[in-house]
């Protein structure tokens, strides 16, 4: 069977941009019993960027019980934390060998984040992307849900894989991206992309039907007439598709081209869509954080599975690049 593997790090609650950009690819792939699917919690990359070492093992632990609440199921699914299977970092280190410094400087996604943080551009910062080939071929996984922003990071990972093969004779995949209808979530702030460290960009999977009301009226908009759609109206109608469907969409665009649209009802109406996808998986969230002895279970056991896959190929490795 194909293999799977996405991550998301542990930087806080999760958003509708990691919901709709990984998470909705995770479980297409996970229901469609084509493929043997591994999910984990990306807590070593979560290290690359300023964190709090005290509240990191709860915030690993929320990601696990996101996974579980939006429907993800350790019996079909590998669920795991990544620092648990300390094969990644072993095959990252060997990985590193085929790897330039020059082309890990030139990344989009470093160069962002050395900018973000310029007191932080650490070795560990450096070798993110490697560390992510490897995460993903430890498993030999040939597909990988995640959203756009991820691409040039899967760019590496293919490279990786066939330097290795070129020159080890390794049958490393070149992995894929799968990729879903909000591949690109909009901030709610009209520019950029829904981002964790951008205030006011984001509605987290945990809010409240009030809190997406509040989050949505800010988003900004005109007078609700016009010939183009730009800024906070296109993220709005963005939206709008997401969540209420693409003839939704078309109804109000066209509607903005001619008599013209108003915008409270639509944000209400979005409002209200958005929670109604999110409430289930908040009811299921506080019934699986009363079960703690559960989530442990569930972390262990991914744990073992994976492990048991990651050392096969971390030894494959070895025995090729002329390690004992
Ligand atoms: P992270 O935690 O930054 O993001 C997790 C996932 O959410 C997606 N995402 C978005 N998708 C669409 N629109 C948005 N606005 C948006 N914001 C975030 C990201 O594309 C990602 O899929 N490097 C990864 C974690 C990782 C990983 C891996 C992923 C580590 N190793 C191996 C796949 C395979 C990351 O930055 O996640």
């Amino acid at each position: 069977m194909k293999r799977v593997l996405s991550g998301i790090r542990a930087t806080g609650r999760l958003h509708l941009g990691n919901y709709l950009g990984a998470v909705k690819g995770m479980l297409e792939l996970a229901n469609s019993n084509e493929y043997e699917t591994f999910y984990m919690v990306a807590d070593l990359h979560t290290l690359t960027t300023p964190y709090d070492k005290k509240t990191l093992s709860q915030s690993v632990r929320d990601v696990i019980v996101d996974y579980l609440a939006v429907g993800l199921a350790p019996e079909k699914s590998t669920l795991f934390v990544q620092s648990h299977v300390p094969e990644h970092l072993e095959l990252a280190y060997y990985f590193s060998t085929v790897t330039t410094v020059a082309k890990m400087q030139h990344l989009p996604t470093f160069k962002d984040k050395a900018k973000q943080y310029p007191e932080h551009v650490t070795m560990a910062l450096l070798n993110y992307p490697v560390l992510m080939a490897a995460d993903i071929l430890v498993y030999k996984a040939e597909l990988v849900p995640v959203g756009t922003d991820q691409e040039p990071h899967l760019e590496v990972a293919r490279e990786i894989a066939r330097r290795m093969n070129q020159d080890y004779g390794t049958d490393f995949p070149e992995p894929k991206r799968f990729a879903t209808n909000g591949e690109y979530v909009p901030s709610l702030t009209g520019e950029g992309k829904m981002s964790k460290t951008v205030e006011g960009s984001y509605i987290n999977l945990t809010d409240d039907l009030s809190t997406i009301k509040s989050k949505v009226a800010r988003i900004p908009t005109d007078e609700g007439k016009g010939s183009e759609i730009l800024g906070g109206v296109k993220t709005l109608m963005e939206f709008v598709e997401l969540f209420e469907g693409k003839e939704e969409r078309e109804r109000l665009e066209g509607l903005y081209r001619t008599s013209g649209i108003r915008y409270s009802e639509i944000k209400n109406e979005l409002s209200k869509a958005i929670f109604k996808e999110l409430a289930p998986i908040q009811n299921r969230r506080a019934e699986l954080e009363k079960d703690r002895e559960y989530v442990d279970k569930v972390i262990r056991g991914g744990a073992e599975k994976a492990r048991a896959v990651a050392r096969q190929t971390v030894a494959e490795v070895r025995r090729k690049m002329g390690l004992g």
